[in-house]
């Protein structure tokens, strides 16, 4: 796992450093996957969500859907964002959360943190916490969190089950998970997942969407669902799969239809309450 966590660290600290630089000439992107016209991380907001955040917040988006529209976010409600990157999700989840409500980023990735609170401080949330740690590994402890969000991160840990089993543990009873991230559909050969993978930067690998549920059930969670909404096709890779060397059009009928984002929703169960002795012998 350490690895992966280091090129994720390489990676992701580059791209928040070269927003971090290009937000105060240019205005727009430079890094691959940094916004403007990729097919991932492209038209994912409305422009009346997006209005009032700050421009480098926006820039640095880099997930691959909108999880605060997954769900109604309530009035004092506790929000965490697994793998909150420059802060995009957090700020739009502090606005729904309000005063009385707290928006936490997770991140392991320095440059990152430092452009989210940038971000954070340009937007004056003061609801709002940037914390340094893993999602194997969140720092908060057991039944503190309403709502966890999370846009285009899991793919990146080798350890999924992990990731999950924490936010089951970190939600409250009743808590919710609504995450958006890229899924495979049904059997790929794994040279083309290789390749697929590479363009859609799933450092550790995206599952499959029946994997997915399944490791959702098993860490706990109920009401599971996976929603692919914007399912990639071979002309959206074909740019860069070709400048990788690889036969495209070899690829090109595995991949029709087997990469997607999707919405991935899920609930904590309540836990039961006791009401005598045959119920908890039972
Ligand atoms: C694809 S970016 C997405 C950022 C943000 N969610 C967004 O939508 O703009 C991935 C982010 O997740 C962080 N990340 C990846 N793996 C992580 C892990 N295992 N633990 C903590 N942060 C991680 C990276 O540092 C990076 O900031």
């Amino acid at each position: 796992m350490e690895d992966v966590h280091q090129a994720v660290r390489e990676k992701y600290g580059a791209i928040a450093e070269a927003v971090r630089k290009s937000s105060t000439n240019t205005g727009c992107c430079g890094p691959t996957a940094c916004g403007c016209s990729d097919p991932i991380t492209s038209d994912l907001y409305s422009d009346s969500e997006t209005g009032d955040l700050p421009v480098e917040a926006v820039l640095a988006s880099l997930g691959c859907g909108n999880p605060t529209a997954l769900l109604a976010l309530q009035p004092g409600q506790t929000v965490l964002d697994l793998g909150s990157g420059g802060g995009i999700d957090v700020l739009l989840s502090a606005k729904r959360v309000g005063p009385t409500g707290k928006a936490y980023g997770l991140d392991m990735t320095d440059e990152m943190l430092a452009l989210a609170r940038e971000n954070q401080r340009r937007a004056g949330a003061t609801n709002v916490e940037f914390l340094k740690g893993t999602i194997e590994s969140i720092p908060l402890p057991d039944n503190s969190v309403d709502v966890i969000i999370s846009n285009c991160v899991i793919n990146l840990s080798s350890d999924k089950d992990k990731v999950l089993r924490e936010a089951f543990r970190v939600l409250k009873p009743n808590g919710r998970f609504a995450v958006s991230d890229v899924i495979v559909r049904g059997e790929v050969p794994p040279d083309v997942l290789h390749s697929m993978e590479l363009w859609v930067g799933c450092i550790a690998g995206a599952l499959e969407e029946t994997v997915y549920a399944t490791k959702l059930r098993a860490a706990g969670f109920t009401d599971v669902e996976v929603e692919p909404w914007r399912i990639y096709k071979i002309d959206d890779a074909r740019a860069f799969l070709s400048e990788a060397g690889v036969d495209v059009e070899r690829l090109a009928p595995e991949v029709e239809g087997k990469f997607a984002s999707a919405f991935i929703r899920a609930r904590k169960p309540e836990t039961k309450s006791c009401c005598g002795p045959e119920c908890c012998s039972s």
